[in-house]
């Protein structure tokens, strides 16, 4: 088995000196779909945004697909893809246009940047909507269009952050159905984070409880279940994020700012 990301000792101190990610290490096999869990403010987004180069860790290193992050961040860059937690489509601009932008740059050649939208378009189910306007997309279409243009110059590594939040369960569904097609029929590796754990339990092969700053355990979900038949019945992975963290995924979030943030993301992805 291949190991695509390699993580050795990330640790991210932000200005004020809020330690955000500790000392984190861990790795992805290629073709596999690793969750990254945690309560807000756990250090998900952060350690995404060091692996994708956006910023750069305070210590410690990565490697993606052997191309270490910190040294070469441009060529790193060109293996993954990446969605943001808050949607990235622009509304005034059609489907197609969102992608021609995004191939742009990319500096992806005209009549090969055609090829791959059509080829990313048919991959979420868009081409029959992809003259219209993003603002005229429901919720999930516009983050499938997201997906589609972190897809646009054919990473071996998909990056997710919350794809699903605030999403109906019916287009969390149809979501975790395109995430599958990539890993099956390309192969493709998925890094993603997520709040919900029937999520993470259906589509991810392993899983990283983080909790501030801190890699609490790793493992499938199945083992992670198995180690709490001590003390639960039937344990779900609820079970274990709370044996983890101490914490319930909290709805109610713990600060003004994270809620607001929730509520915006939520209002976005509704449209
Ligand atoms: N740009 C920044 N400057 C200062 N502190 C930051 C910055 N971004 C994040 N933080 C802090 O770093 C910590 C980790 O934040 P991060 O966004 O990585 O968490 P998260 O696990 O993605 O949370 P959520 O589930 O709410 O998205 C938090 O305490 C947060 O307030
Ligand atoms: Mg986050």
């Amino acid at each position: 088995m291949k190991t695509i990301i390699e993580a050795q000792g990330l640790t991210k101190v932000y200005p004020g000196g809020i330690v955000a990610v500790d000392n984190v290490s861990f790795s992805v096999n290629e073709g596999e779909i690793f969750g990254f869990l945690g309560p807000n403010g756990a250090g998900k987004s952060t350690t995404i945004a060091m692996l994708t180069t956006l910023i750069s860790p305070t210590k410690g290193t990565a490697t993606i697909n052997g191309i270490d992050i910190t040294k070469h961040a441009y060529q790193a860059r060109l293996e993954l893809g990446f969605v943001s937690q808050d949607l990235a489509v622009e509304d005034a601009l059609s489907g197609n246009d969102n992608l021609r932008l995004q191939a742009g740059f990319y500096h992806i050649p005209r009549a090969e940047a055609l090829v791959r939208i059509a080829e990313v378009l048919k991959m979420v189910d868009l081409t029959a909507r992809a003259k219209d306007k993003a603002e005229t997309y429901s919720g999930g279409m516009r983050k499938r269009l997201d997906i589609a243009c972190g897809l646009i110059h054919r990473p071996r590594i998909l990056f997710l952050d919350e794809p699903t939040l605030g999403l109906d369960i019916q287009t969390r569904r149809e979501i975790w159905k395109y995430i599958n097609t990539l890993r099956e029929e390309i192969k493709m590796t998925i890094f993603l984070t997520t709040h919900y754990m029937d999520e993470a339990d259906s589509l991810c092969d392993r899983v990283a409880i983080i909790d501030r700053g801190v890699i609490k355990t790793l493992d499938t979900p199945m083992a992670l279940k198995d180690a709490l038949k001590n003390e639960i019945e039937q344990p779900t992975l609820d079970d274990v994020f709370l044996h983890h963290t101490g914490k319930e995924m909290r709805e109610d979030y713990s600060t003004k700012e994270a809620a607001f943030k929730s509520r915006m993301i939520m209002r976005r992805a509704r449209g």
